[in-house]
């Protein structure tokens, strides 16, 4: 009974956490930048529309402020129209692997 007691408590504990860095799976995020591509990660591009801005960079960003950012867009508290379509549709799972994936970028580039 306290066995038990106690394998709910880790259970409880586990999945109040967010998705972590433990389950984030650079690899899927990878598959998953397809749909960021086109706007990050070319280098000095920008926008045409609505207006002409700059779009950060993700690439060596650090995961746990990619997926805040990201988290914010789907919220609302961020109010970027575009990024706030985008993170509608990600999951907490899409976000952990999105962001492991570009943080894992800095490695790529350090040194350079
Ligand atoms: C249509 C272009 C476009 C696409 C596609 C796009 N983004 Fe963005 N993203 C932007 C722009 C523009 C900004 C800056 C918005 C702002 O000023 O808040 C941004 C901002 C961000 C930020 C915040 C960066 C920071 O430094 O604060 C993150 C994180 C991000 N995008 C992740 C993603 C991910 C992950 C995807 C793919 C699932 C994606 N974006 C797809 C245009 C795009």
């Amino acid at each position: 009974m306290n066995m038990i007691n106690a394998v709910v408590a880790a259970a409880l504990v586990l999945s109040a956490m967010p998705a972590s860095a433990a389950d984030a799976d650079a690899s899927a995020g990878k598959q998953k930048t397809a749909m960021c591509a086109g706007c990050h990660g070319i280098e000095g591009y920008k926008t045409a529309f609505p207006a002409v801005y700059h779009v950060p960079k993700l690439g060596g960003q650090h995961a746990s402020y990619i997926v805040k950012a990201l988290q914010a867009y789907k919220s609302g508290e961020r109010s970027h129209p575009t990024m706030r379509a985008i993170a509608a549709g990600l999951t907490d799972k899409d976000m952990a692997d999105l962001a492991a994936y570009y943080a894992a970028d800095e490695t790529k580039t350090a040194g350079k």
